[in-house]
Order: structure tokens, then C-alpha cells, then sequence
């Protein structure tokens, strides 16, 4: 792979659709490539279009608008950062040959909607998930929890970070969860997954990179396991290295493999993954740096966002793990703009403590705006620190 150079008819362009703490970082780190890029998000001056090249406010969901800005950039790769974007636009935008999408368009469209990574894992790949029933209706949503018993959760089928999503334990709570799903899809679509609840011990995310090897041949490498904690169906914490059995540790990069083997290209993926004892049960998978995986930028030579500007770019990886750590998050815990944060000095003076806040400049209550990360001798010192540290920073309104 050769690169150019910024701004020069030599450039090296990649198009982020989807600018924000994710994205931010993956610019940096395309940035400290010399590569140029491009970032796009449905609102000016989100992170990425703070630290990119050139910044546009699109609608990604707009497959016309999608469609012009992707022409008018002409960028060599396409980098999808959140799954709220036409993607059939994007199928048909790589198959006209007129750039490439990361890891593939098939893989972005499919994970935007649960049903289809979770047909795919499921049925296809006979990866063992939750049991599963879509419904279109309450009535069909009430059927779909008789058979498979409560509790079960409900989700829209496109929503993310939790929101649409709640725990159903009986039939008095059914109405309330499908107007919550109905509120809280992306699209409404009226169409939910009805989901067992899994009893796991613990939940991870594996980070699975699939990059070019000295042969050429792209090759699978796993990250640490990583640890978390969602409150309401959002990490508000995530750890590395979760220890594992080596019997389950081997299921997760097999379950990995596989499903990150069917969407293929080259990028960084986060697998989800539920555990109990020696079984592990396949949930999700983002084809992109996982909110999770912010742990990495404390943690390993190369962060979850390095590694997938280098897999994108066909440059080889290292997914080695330096020292434990964790992550927790800072939300905003008001609605205001353009918010200040105190505490920060308190946050950094404990020991190996590091902070991120993303430039967001609007502020909800449950907004994650900055995330705490530290590092220790193990992930439960690391865990405190962190913790301790997001605890310090106060969004003030001035
Ligand atoms: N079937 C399930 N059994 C147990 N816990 C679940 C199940 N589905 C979701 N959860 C919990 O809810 C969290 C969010 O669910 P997920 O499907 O990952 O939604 P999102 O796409 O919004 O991240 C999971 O990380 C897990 O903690
Ligand atoms: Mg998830």
C-alpha cells in the first residue's frame, strides 16, 4: 500500500461517515498516516469534524445525499462509524466500483439491523445465540414471550446503545415495551426481536482485526478479551483483559472467525459475546472500533482505533496487550450546550489515570461526553481508578 500525501493530488482519502469519539480517534490515527480525510456526521462540529480535514453535514440516512458526497469527495475508502446510514447506497456504490467500503458494504448492511447479523450468525453459521423471535405487532410480541417464556428483552430491530430496548418479565409490561421500541428504533419500523434472557457470569468484547499479512492473504488476529458493565443496554464500563477459560476463550475466536470470516474485508470488528463457564453464546458484532474497546487506548501498543486505520489501509498489525486497564464513562447528566467540565486536574492526579473528552457540543443527561481510563497491576485496581476518576469530572453549565 503506498501513501500520499494530504491535500496534494498524491492524497490518500478516506471518508469517515460517522464523526464522533469513535471516529475521532480513527481520524487521528489515519491523520498521523498522512492520509486526508474526510468527515461526516448529521451535526456540525461533531468530534471528528473537529480533527479531519474537511468536515460536511449530511444526513446519512438520505441515500441522495450519502450518494453526493461520497461523488463530490471521491474518496479511496468509505468508512462506516455508526450503522444509522443508507446502506443500500453504500451496496451499490461499491459494486459500481466507485470506492471501497470498510470491511464491506454487505457487512455495514447487514449489522444496521439486528435481523439480519442475527439470521445470518443463527441459522447460517449455527453460532449459538439467545433464542429469538421477530414480531411486527404487539399481538405477535406477546405470542413470541409465551413461547419463549419470561423474562424476555425486546429491542427494535435498528436502535443501538440501548436505546428502544427493555426487559419484559410479564404480560402487564408487554404494551409498555413495544411503545418504548416503537419510540426508541431508529426507524420506525414497528418491528422488534424478542429475546431470552441469557444467565451469563460475565460479557466481552472480543476485538477481531482482520488485516493483510506479509503474504497478502488477509489473516484473523484477536485483541484481549474485554470486559463490561451496560446499565439500560450502555457500557458504562469495560476492562482488559477479562480472564477466561481456555475452553471458552477458544470458542469466542472460533464463534469470532466465523462471523467476522462471513462479512470479510479488512478492519477491526467488535464480537460481542455472552459467558458461562466454559460456554459462550454469540450477541452482536459491529464491523468498526467498538464503544468498549475505548479501554484500548490505555492498554495496548496499538489501540483499537490504530489497528483498524492500519487494517483499512492493508498495513500488518500488532494486537499485543500492554498493560491491564479500564475504562469508565463520563456522561453529560444535563441538557445544554456547549457544557464545561471541573475536576479534571482531581481526575488526572490519580496514578495512571488519562482522560478523553470528546468536544460533543450539545449535552443530554445520558449522553456519554469524555470517557476516564487508567491503568494498574490488575483490572480491579485499574476498574477503581478509572471509576474514581470519571466520578471526579462535573459537567457544569456556565
Ligand atoms: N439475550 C440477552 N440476554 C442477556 N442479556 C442481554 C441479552 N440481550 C442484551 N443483553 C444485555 O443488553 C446489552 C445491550 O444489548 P445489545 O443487543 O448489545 O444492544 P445494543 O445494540 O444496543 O448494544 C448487552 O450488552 C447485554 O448486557
Ligand atoms: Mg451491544
Amino acid at each position: 500500500m503506498r501513501l500520499g500525501t494530504p491535500l496534494s493530488p498524491t492524497a490518500t482519502r478516506v471518508m469517515l461517515l460517522g464523526a464522533g469519539e469513535l471516529g475521532k480517534e480513527v481520524i487521528i490515527a489515519l491523520q498521523r498516516l498522512g492520509v486526508e480525510v474526510i468527515a461526516v456526521d448529521r451535526y456540525e462540529n461533531a468530534p471528528g469534524h473537529q480533527v479531519a480535514h474537511r468536515a460536511h453535514v449530511v444526513d446519512m440516512s438520505d441515500g441522495a445525499a450519502l450518494r453526493a458526497v461520497i461523488e463530490a469527495e471521491k474518496p479511496h475508502l468509505v468508512v462506516p462509524e455508526i450503522e444509522a446510514i443508507a446502506t443500500e447506497t453504500l451496496l451499490e456504490i461499491e459494486s459500481a466500483g466507485l470506492t471501497e467500503v470498510i470491511p464491506t458494504a454487505r457487512a455495514a448492511h447487514l449489522t444496521m439491523n439486528r435481523e439480519g447479523i442475527r439470521r445470518l450468525a443463527a441459522e447460517i453459521l449455527n453460532l449459538p445465540t439467545s433464542p429469538y423471535v421477530f414480531a411486527d405487532s404487539l399481538a405477535e410480541m406477546s405470542a413470541a414471550a409465551d413461547q419463549l417464556g419470561y423474562p424476555v428483552i425486546v429491542k427494535p430491530v435498528m436502535s443501538s446503545s440501548g436505546k428502544g430496548q427493555s426487559w419484559v418479565k410479564g404480560v402487564s409490561e408487554l404494551q409498555a415495551a413495544w411503545e418504548y421500541a416503537a419510540r426508541g428504533g431508529r426507524v420506525d419500523r414497528g418491528r422488534v426481536i424478542v429475546e431470552g434472557v441469557i444467565d451469563f457470569d460475565y460479557e466481552i468484547t472480543l476485538l477481531t482485526v482482520r488485516s493483510r499479512g506479509v503474504s497478502g492473504e488477509v489473516e484473523t488476529h484477536f485483541c484481549d478479551p474485554i470486559g463490561h458493565l451496560q446499565v439500560e443496554g450502555d457500557y458504562v464500563e469495560s476492562w482488559q483483559p477479562q480472564p477466561m477459560s481456555a475452553v471458552a476463550l477458544k470458542r469466542a475466536q472460533e464463534i469470532a472467525t466465523a462471523v467476522t470470516g462471513n462479512l470479510g474485508g479488512r478492519g477491526i470488528f467488535g464480537v460481542e459475546l455472552f459467558v458461562k463457564d466454559d460456554m459462550v453464546w454469540f450477541s452482536e458484532v459491529s464491523p468498526r472500533p467498538h464503544d468498549t474497546g475505548m479501554v484500548t487506548m490505555a492498554t495496548q501498543r496499538l489501540n483499537e482505533f490504530e489497528l483498524h486505520a492500519r487494517a483499512i489501509l492493508g498495513l500488518p498489525v500488532n494486537v499485543g496487550l500492554r498493560e491491564p486497564g479500564a475504562s469508565a464513562v463520563v456522561y453529560g447528566s444535563m441538557e445544554a450546550t456547549a457544557i464545561a467540565f471541573d475536576g479534571v486536574a482531581d481526575a488526572l492526579a490519580i496514578p495512571g489515570t488519562e482522560l478523553r473528552l470528546f468536544g460533543k457540543p450539545e449535552a443530554f443527561i445520558r449522553r456519554r461526553m469524555g470517557v476516564a481510563l487508567a491503568t494498574a497491576d490488575t483490572t480491579d485496581i485499574a476498574r477503581s481508578r478509572a471509576r474514581a476518576a470519571a466520578a471526579y469530572i462535573k459537567p457544569v453549565r456556565v
